[in-house]
């Protein structure tokens, strides 16, 4: 698994001939990094697709027949076909598109990979890769294609011990211990996978950060991970702890109003990009779990990035303030909602962060869950760039061992309508700016680890691949990205395809049925968020408990958050907030996020709510067990270990599926007094 999608395994007999006599060499015009990067994949690519070692792919200066040709626009090869149509198709290409087409150079056939920059060939040349990877035949291949957002970044909850916060695929990748001298070559691996996707940033460490992170022993460790990934188009950030200054014990206070914190940030930001001229900037989680913030010193949120954005500003950094936020309230009153907590905070400081600020938003208002409606703060910011944060790694979805593709997610969230302004405005148009008219981006918590197949399961893999995808194209399909993966990871046959692809597709919402169906949330084991763990009502803060979310009783169950509960479905724009405020209008999948309703009360299916609870759950679990039929029949197709660890994964999933639904219904069972509907699974 360590070569995740890009195996390059040899093609078949037929198409093998027609690539090799399509693809006699490399053609590249000059000699920097980043044009090196993408010889060498090309070269490793085709050897693969061929059959043959890397150093049999020829590469040189001038094109020749059959070659694959790498051109930047501001020069194109002399004798070059369709010189007009092709600078139209570049000046729609921006700074990080490419154009690929079969064309001809003074007659002769060859296949042309252009761009405005050398980022772009390096993505328009792991693009053809692809293609042929899939089993495009060569002389069909055209493409056109750039991405939709600028920031397209990955972050770590990698601690520099190497232990990783939610992470389930062993240690940290990055060995803090080992840098700066000694790198890696995994970390070009890494580099390689990400620009295979167009992933253009890397947060090296956790959110919740340690001071030392940007101590000069560290700052020298991150420049040593910046050097291995510059070539490959990838910036480094780092997040960064708000009282940094205050516990190097270099300044008094780590109030953002005082000059001589302002001043340390300054100097702070001058000593990183010395070493690291192309830095990209901060991620800061302040006021929130526990973290310090600007608010210790009574000032908000946009005083406290505002600060580290005028740092940044002099060397085009930039400040990715998160919008997650929760901690005790000050005042027991605001203590209603914890759903209610980021917009309340931030929807007031809309139009006063620095130009430099982005705010980055989680998907939904409490935690990644299984399914969270979009978060409100999307539709409310019209005046800030926002960036979307999603959670690759599977916190609250069985982590590396259950099979859940997110793609269903990314779609759902990004195709959200927001309804701001009152008009159409999906997620994903929110992020491009269409309303700020400022380009936010997408941030993914990796799922990387030092595993084997660097995310502790073979179809975890595809998560990390979606991400990156949807980040280049927020309106890609969840299906078509699968199909991708499934073709790229396994084979691109449909007898492997079909199936693999129908698994993942129904994998995402089996999880939610057999764990939090009807829009329950926040009912995993506490701390570890592993299992089902509904009944705990004990921890020291109300919102830390689950039976807060679901407030199951014997009148009924759900969270009412319309205006005779939280009411916080008032913080979405008027149309849908109007939608939301009404059991009858709300989905069903959203139905006990936003309303508490009675056991009785009538499903559009015609079943009572309790009865169509339980046939959730049974559903999630049967599901499972199509999910292992399918992948039985997949054995002659998939290598050996794949397939065994696969199908070890599974049979745990199938295990602890049954394990949520028999908890969940024998507790819920137990506040409603109920009996189990006519044709109920029987429990374990
Ligand atoms: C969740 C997660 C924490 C993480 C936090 C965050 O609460 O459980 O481990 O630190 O999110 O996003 O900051």
């Amino acid at each position: 698994g360590y070569d995740l999608w890009l195996r390059y395994r040899p093609l078949p007999a037929a198409p093998r001939a027609a690539l090799a006599a399509a693809a006699t060499g490399i053609a590249a015009p000059s000699d920097t990094p980043t044009v090196r990067a993408a010889v060498a994949e090309l070269q490793r690519g085709l050897a693969g697709l061929l059959g043959r070692t890397p150093d049999t792919i020829a590469v040189a200066a001038r094109p020749r027949t059959g070659a694959v040709v790498l051109a930047r626009a501001a020069r194109l090869p002399t004798g070059l076909a369709d010189v007009d149509a092709l600078r139209a198709a570049l000046a729609t290409a921006g700074a990080e598109g490419y154009v690929v087409r079969r064309t001809r150079i003074n007659g002769a056939p060859v296949t042309l990979v252009a761009a405005n920059t050398d980022i772009g060939l390096l993505y328009g040349g792991f693009a053809w890769l692809r293609q042929l990877q899939l089993g495009a035949a060569p002389e069909g291949i055209a493409l056109l294609d750039k991405p939709a957002l600028p920031l397209r970044v990955l972050d770590h909850w990698d601690n520099l011990d190497r232990t990783v916060e939610r992470g389930y695929a062993g240690e940290s990748i990055w060995n803090w211990w080992e840098l700066p001298h000694i790198v890696d070559p995994r970390y070009t691996d890494y580099a390689r996978a990400n620009a295979s996707l167009g992933i253009n940033g890397a947060v090296l460490n956790n959110v919740n950060a340690k001071a030392e992170v940007l101590s000069p022993a560290f700052l020298a460790k991150t420049a040593a991970i910046a050097d291995v990934l510059r070539p490959y188009g990838i910036r480094v950030y780092l997040s960064v702890r708000w009282s940094t200054p205050l516990e190097l014990k270099e300044t008094k206070t780590a109030d953002p109003l005082d000059p001589a914190v302002a001043a340390w940030w300054a100097r702070k930001a001058d000593e990183i990009y010395r070493t690291i001229p192309d830095f990209g900037g901060f991620l800061v989680k302040a006021n929130s779990e526990g973290q310090p913030g600007p608010q210790d010193y009574g000032r908000n949120h946009a005083d406290g990035a505002n600060m580290l954005a005028r740092a940044l500003a002099p060397h085009r950094g930039i400040v990715m303030w998160r919008a997650f936020v929760y901690s005790p309230p000050a005042h027991p009153a605001q203590a209603s909602d914890r759903a209610a907590q980021a917009y309340d905070q931030f929807q007031p400081l809309d139009g006063k962060f620095a130009d430099n600020v982005l705010v980055q938003v989680k998907n939904g208002a409490i935690d990644f869950q299984p399914r969270e409606p979009a978060h409100p703060l999307f539709g409310a910011m019209p005046h800030t760039p926002l960036m979307m944060e999603f959670q690759v790694t599977k916190e609250y979805l069985g982590f590396a061992t259950h099979l859940v593709y997110l793609g269903p997610l990314f779609q759902e969230t990004l195709r959200f309508d927001t309804r701001a302004g009152g008009q159409p405005m999906p997620v994903a148009r929110v992020l491009e700016g269409a309303q700020q008219g400022r380009v936010g981006g997408i941030a993914g918590v990796a799922n990387i680890g030092a595993s084997r197949n660097w995310t502790g399961s073979t179809f975890d893999q595809a998560n990390w691949y979606a991400f990156g995808r949807f980040a280049w194209n927020p309106d890609l399909d969840s299906r078509a990205v699968a199909r991708e993966w499934a073709g790229l990871t396994f084979a691109p046959d449909p007898r492997v395809v079909d199936p693999v692809v129908d698994m993942m597709m129904r994998s995402r919402e089996a999880a939610v049925d057999y764990m939090t169906p009807l829009g329950l949330h926040h009912m995993m084991g506490t701390g570890h968020h592993y299992g089902p763990a509904p009944w705990v009502d004990d921890l020291g803060r109300a919102d830390w408990n689950p039976v807060y979310y679901h407030r199951a009783g014997k009148d009924g169950i759900g969270f009412d958050r319309t205006a005779t509960g939280s009411n916080a479905v008032a913080q979405y724009a008027p149309d849908v907030a109007r939608r939301l405020a009404d059991p009858a209008t709300t989905p069903p999948e959203l139905l006990l996020w936003f309303h508490h309703l009675p056991w009785d009360y009538r499903m559009p299916s015609g079943r009572t709510l309790w009865d169509e609870l339980v046939a959730h759950y049974d559903h999630g679990v049967a599901e499972v067990d199509a999910m292992q039929a399918e992948w039985q029949r997949l054995r002659p197709y998939v290598d050996a270990r794949r397939y065994a660890d696969v199908a070890q994964r599974l049979a745990q999933q199938r295990r602890e599926a049954q394990w949520w639904r028999d908890a969940c219904i024998a507790y819920f069972q137990h506040r409603s007094g109920l009996p189990l509907p006519a044709g109920a699974r029987p429990p374990a």
